[in-house]
């Protein structure tokens, strides 16, 4: 008599693991285009916050420019040429020198984004050249007003061992030449990475 209770129990346990184990593969199969990973099989271990500090160049004269206007602003809206944009392909540098090491270059492109004053919409990626950091990629993604001392940032994202980067950078101009608009900026770069 005292048996029929703990097969009971036994039974109902066993229906409840079954159940369970169909909701799990049911689930499966309902998103056969998804399925979880365990961080570490991507070499994702430790996430690690670095610091970067590098100077942007800007070189709109001369014979080799690094950033070319590809849309020019519309003539009615000169007073702070809203709509202008210019493709970037600026040296990153150690130091505020052009003739200091290049580690990298920012390519992408910046667009006046704002009618009342300078304020650029910055989209671009930090390509590194060096070292371990070869052909890896940090984006930032902001809006620059330029005329301020400090200018944050985002960085959305990056690649190669900047995967799942994301963190902010603070712009700081170095140098302005009136007469060619070229600029060095210092650009301090926080990211988190792994
Ligand atoms: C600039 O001119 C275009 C074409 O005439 C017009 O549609 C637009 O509203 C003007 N923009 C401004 C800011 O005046
Ligand atoms: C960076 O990687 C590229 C492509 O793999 C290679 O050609 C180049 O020599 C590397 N540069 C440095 C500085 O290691």
């Amino acid at each position: 008599m005292a048996r029929v209770p703990i097969f009971a129990s036994k039974f109902i346990v066993l229906l409840l693991l079954s159940s369970f184990a169909t909701i799990l593969v049911t689930g499966d199969e309902d998103h056969e285009f998804v399925r979880r990973l365990d961080r570490k099989l991507l070499g994702l271990k430790k996430e690690k916050l670095s610091h970067f500090k590098l100077y942007w160049h800007d070189i709109l004269t001369g014979p080799n420019p690094s950033a070319v206007q590809v849309v020019p602003p519309p003539s009615n809206t000169s007073r702070t040429a809203f709509g202008l944009v210019r493709m970037i392909d600026n040296p990153l540098t150690l130091g505020p020198e052009m003739s200091s090491k290049m580690v990298g270059r920012a390519q992408g492109f910046y667009a006046q984004a704002s009618q009342e004053d300078i304020g650029l919409l910055m989209a671009m990626n930090f390509a590194f050249i060096e070292g371990k950091y070869n052909g890896s990629t940090i984006t930032v993604l902001g809006k620059n007003s330029v005329l301020s001392t400090v200018r944050e940032m985002p960085v959305i994202g990056g690649s190669g061992l900047f995967r799942f980067a994301r963190g902010y950078v603070q712009a700081r101009t170095q140098k302005f030449d009136m007469a060619t608009g070229d600029a060095t900026v210092e650009y301090n770069v926080y990211v988190f990475h792994y």
